[in-house]
């Protein structure tokens, strides 16, 4: 058994069987209690696409699950114009020059300690650089004290170690919980706003035309997308090229990259599902739905090629589907790309590097590694 799949069962012990022995049996196929399960890379961007047919607001859909943690104005749980309006509204925030300047400032404490601690010869637990490294710039995006790095990421863990496949909403004393773990952010984040500091997100926002709710809606959603993602993919991503022999192999083809990070993605799909509500009766492929159906887009079999291998192109469909398609693919791309990068440039500084100890983490809703503790060879 390879290292991932240890992961993933460890992190879902019925539901990662059987979301894959479902994919054996055809393109989309109807599941009692869990929805229409797509395990297809082609049909899946159809659906993800066609926003007339399946939406993110509907029964089962990513807002029966957000909206009562974080309010209805946060992308991952809008569609339509309003979607389209806060989109354009927040994507000067992701140019390159301004993901980088953001990965340099915020990241630079936590990846500094990394090289010299590597270079030291000290043994390091790549999950809880991540940790720093994802809450610190996530913090900086939002216009946080980088002194909450950590309780960022750790409201981000708390908040989606409540979700599972099999309930489409959270219960009263679970929002509860998920709504006290993103105030001790937003509270800070309000303030922010109300000062309109240009140098802070919120008061740049402000400056953009948001309105608070919009901002502080923000600050919650890329709390809980831009933090659990990374946590999970980074060590997973170290781990797969420790163990093909990749991790040296880029000290000699560096201009290979794009091709190693973008087939970790593949093989690790960090947002192992996406969820939409079928909007109007129509068909799914194969399967005839119902408006208030539930659609489970399993990623994780859709971009299933086969073990790691980076000299393996992508077909067409599956490229970038770890990212999503159509108008809710994934706004923080360019932010995780320069993360992912400027980790993976600290950690080839000291290469070649050995992983002294993994352990996954169990029943968690994206398998990640709990500790990776690597050292200098
Ligand atoms: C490897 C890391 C990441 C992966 C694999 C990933 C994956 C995804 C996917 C699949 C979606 C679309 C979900 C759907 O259509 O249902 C999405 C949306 C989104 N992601 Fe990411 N993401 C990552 C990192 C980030 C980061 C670092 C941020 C921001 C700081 C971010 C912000 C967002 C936002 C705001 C959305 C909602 C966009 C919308 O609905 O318009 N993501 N992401």
């Amino acid at each position: 058994m390879t290292p991932e799949t240890r992961l993933q069962l460890a992190a879902h012990p019925v539901a990662y069987p059987l979301l894959r022995g479902i994919a054996l049996l055809g393109p989309a196929v109807r599941v009692p209690r869990v929805g229409v399960v797509v395990s297809d890379a082609a049909l899946a961007k159809e659906v993800l696409t066609d926003t007339a047919k399946f939406t993110k607001t509907g029964p089962g859909s990513p807002a029966d699950l957000w909206t009562p943690v974080v309010g209805p104005s946060v992308l991952l749980n809008m569609d339509g114009a309003a979607h389209v309006a806060l989109r354009r509204k927040l994507s000067g925030l992701f140019t390159p020059r301004a993901v980088a300047g953001l990965c340099a400032r915020a990241g630079e404490g936590p990846l500094s300690r990394l090289r010299d601690d590597l270079a030291s010869g000290h043994e390091v637990d790549l999950v809880a650089v991540v940790r720093d490294l994802v809450g610190a710039v996530i913090c900086g995006l939002v216009g946080l004290d980088a002194a909450q790095a950590r309780q960022a990421a750790d409201a981000g863990s708390a908040i989606t170690g409540m979700v599972r496949l099999g309930r489409p909403r959270l219960g009263p004393a679970q929002v509860a919980r998920a709504r006290a773990a993103l105030g001790t952010l937003t509270t800070p984040a309000a303030k922010a706003y109300a000062e309109g500091d240009p140098s802070t997100v919120p008061g740049r926002m402000r400056e953009l035309g948001l309105g608070e709710d919009e901002a502080l809606g923000a600050v919650a959603a890329f709390v809980l997308t831009g933090t659990e993602t990374l946590v999970s993919y980074i060590p997973r991503l170290v781990a797969l090229l420790h163990d093909s022999g990749w991790l040296t192999r880029l000290l000699a083809e560096p201009e290979r990259t794009g091709d190693v990070v973008a087939e970790a993605l593949r093989v690790t799909v960090p947002s192992p599902v996406m969820l939409r509500s079928v909007a109007v009766d129509t068909w799914v492929g194969p399967v005839a739905v119902r408006r208030g159906d539930r659609v489970v887009i399993a990623t994780i079999s859709a971009c299933a090629l086969g073990p790691f291998d980076p000299d393996r192109p992508h077909p067409h469909a599956v490229r970038q589907l770890w990212f999503g398609a159509g108008p809710h693919f994934c706004l923080g791309m360019p932010l995780a790309d320069a993360e992912i990068r400027a980790f993976l440039d600290a950690v080839l500084s000291a290469a070649p590097v050995s992983i002294v100890e993994r352990k996954a983490a169990r029943r968690v809703l994206v398998p990640h590694y709990e500790r990776l503790v690597v050292r200098r060879a």
